[in-house]
């Protein structure tokens, strides 16, 4: 694995996206920082990080054999190899919030953005952006937020977590071809945060409607049941908000 660093950079993500060309010839190939400060999150939300004590990276890679129905097979073996990681830094009460939040009982450590690179109409590359709050103590400025330091008490040297994890997505995605979507999908529910459990849910037509998560789809929809005589109801990101 290639490794970047940079002293200070906007956000990892947009700097993959204006080098990719470069970064295409240098696969596997990553970019960190731990200094990032302009970070970009899910739903356009701002990424924030206190610098040195965060892990922030983007690791590129082609897109070959990833076809757009097997795009969030990437989001999930992403989530599932942070995860596989952070088990053995004893973190406790791992889960994956749909779609890829990374989560310690319900407070979040960590997220994914997956943004995909287009050669005309065909996606040529993936930018996988990981960050995850590690050597923090004090998160009181971010509401539901967490750190691996807070949950077990250790401090950790972030390049060697940057390693292990970088590695983690690079075998997982050599085997995405190989990995059944039935085993990825039983892996992902196990660890999926209020999987089967009554929670509330904000909807675009309604706040606040209690609810149960059912599964994904195959794209990667959220399905929920809101009444116990009806089929579940799929939704995008941009469609469903879960209320912790
Ligand atoms: C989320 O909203 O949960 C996703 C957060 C993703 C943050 C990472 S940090 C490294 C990379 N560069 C960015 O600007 N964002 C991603």
């Amino acid at each position: 694995m290639n490794i970047i660093k940079l002293n200070a950079i906007g956000s990892t993500n947009d700097y993959a996206k204006s080098n990719l060309k470069v970064l295409l010839t240098k696969i596997p190939v990553v970019i960190w920082t731990e200094n990032q400060t302009q970070g970009k999150g899910q739903r356009g939300a701002k990424w924030i990080t206190e610098e040195g004590k965060c892990l922030t990276f983007s690791l590129v890679m082609r897109s070959k054999n990833v076809t757009s129905t097997s795009q969030f097979k990437l989001n999930k073996i992403v989530s599932l190899s942070i995860l596989e990681i952070l088990k053995k830094y004893n973190v406790p009460n791992l889960a994956i919030k749909w779609p890829n939040d990374i989560m310690s009982a319900n407070r979040k450590l960590g997220g994914i953005l997956i943004e995909s690179n287009y050669r005309g109409n065909t996606i040529e590359s993936f930018i996988i952006g990981v960050g995850l709050n590690i050597n923090q103590l004090n998160m009181s400025y971010l509401p539901k937020a967490t750190s691996v330091a807070i949950e077990t008490g250790v401090i950790n040297d972030i390049s060697h977590i940057l390693t292990e994890i970088s590695n983690a997505i690079e075998r997982s995605i050599k085997d995405l071809n190989t990995i059944t979507e039935q085993s990825l999908n039983d892996r992902y529910l196990e660890h999926l945060f209020k999987y089967q459990k009554p929670c509330t849910f904000n909807t675009q037509e309604i706040q606040n409607i209690p609810g149960i998560i059912q599964g994904i789809d195959a794209t990667g929809k959220l399905l929920v049941q809101f009444q116990a005589d009806e089929l579940p109801q799929a939704f995008d990101l941009k469609e469903i908000e879960m209320l912790y």
